[in-house]
């Protein structure tokens, strides 16, 4: 990470789990990093760990506050160089029992926040010829499981919106990477427990640390690679998805019961 030193650093969902480990460790390798979240006591709490991080208060759903945000961080730190989409919610149920605004919020987070920030800061990254775009979508975006619906689907949704604008930009000088977690210890999955919770996850490996997972991105990133998937299963999930999608829908409906 040593390439950080001095470059601008942005980070949606700093407030909390992986974006706020990502604050940290890019801190200490002497990055000035700009918080974006609605979360103002997490993102105090992500201050409190260096005094290289700053929060900019936004609501990612809202193309003129990330705008905005995006201007205030580039007048008073510099040009962005890195960002990390990391902002989203994760209630679960089955689709057509959700509530309607719960599910469409989960897409406008999740999806319209990566788009919005992608409008507000990508156009600079390109003409500056430098940067990494970090996108996060999900395993639960790549492989199906019941009753993650609404979030599996805006995680499909980041994935390809992702993987368009890599291509689109494939020779702009910025790097792009589409990450895709296991399941990762933070706050997050607590909104999936506290809805309703999927038995295929229950069964599923134990969750890794956020800490982890921020290095195996670093890992990817140094070799160039687009796509990171890392943990336990995660070449052999994708592969049979594309392969065998009849089999994980058999263990889906084995393990849920219905
Ligand atoms: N934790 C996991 O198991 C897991 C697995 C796969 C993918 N992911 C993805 O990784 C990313 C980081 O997840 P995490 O586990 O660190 O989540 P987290 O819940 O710990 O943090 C998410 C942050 O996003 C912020 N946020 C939510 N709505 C927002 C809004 N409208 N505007 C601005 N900020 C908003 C929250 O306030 C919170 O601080 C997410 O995109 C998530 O979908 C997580």
């Amino acid at each position: 990470m040593q390439h950080l030193k001095q470059k601008v650093v942005v980070i949606t969902g700093g407030g909390s789990g992986m974006g706020q480990q990502a604050a940290r460790l890019c801190a200490e390798a002497g990055a000035v990093v700009a918080l974006i979240d609605v979360n103002e006591a997490g993102m105090q709490a992500t201050c409190a760990m260096h005094d290289n991080i700053h929060a900019f208060s936004a609501d990612i759903t809202d193309f003129n506050a990330v705008s905005g945000a995006v201007t205030s961080i580039e007048s008073d730190l510099g040009p962005v160089f890195r960002v990390y989409n990391c902002a989203a919610i994760m209630p679960f149920g089955k689709l057509i029992e959700q509530d309607n605004a719960t599910a469409h919020k989960i897409m406008d987070i999740n999806y319209g926040g990566l788009l919005n920030l992608s409008q507000a800061v990508l156009p600079g990254m390109v003409s500056r010829g430098a940067g990494e775009f970090i996108s996060f979508a999900s395993m639960a975006g790549i492989i199906p499981t019941m009753v993650t619906g609404a979030y599996s689907a805006s995680k499909a949704a980041v994935a390809f919106f992702t993987e368009i604008l890599y291509h689109e930009n494939i020779d702009s000088g910025v790097k792009f990477a589409c990450v895709c977690p296991p399941p990762v210890d933070t706050p997050l999955l607590d909104q999936g427990r506290s809805t309703h919770w999927p038995k295929m996850l229950e069964a599923g490996p134990n969750p890794i640390k956020p800490e982890e997972m921020i290095n195996a991105i670093e890992a990817h990133l140094a070799a160039d690679k687009f796509w990171v998937f890392h943990g336990k299963g995660a070449k052999v999930g994708p592969l049979m998805r594309r392969l065998a999608p009849g089999l994980i829908w058999k263990q889906c409906h084995d393990v849920e019961g219905f």
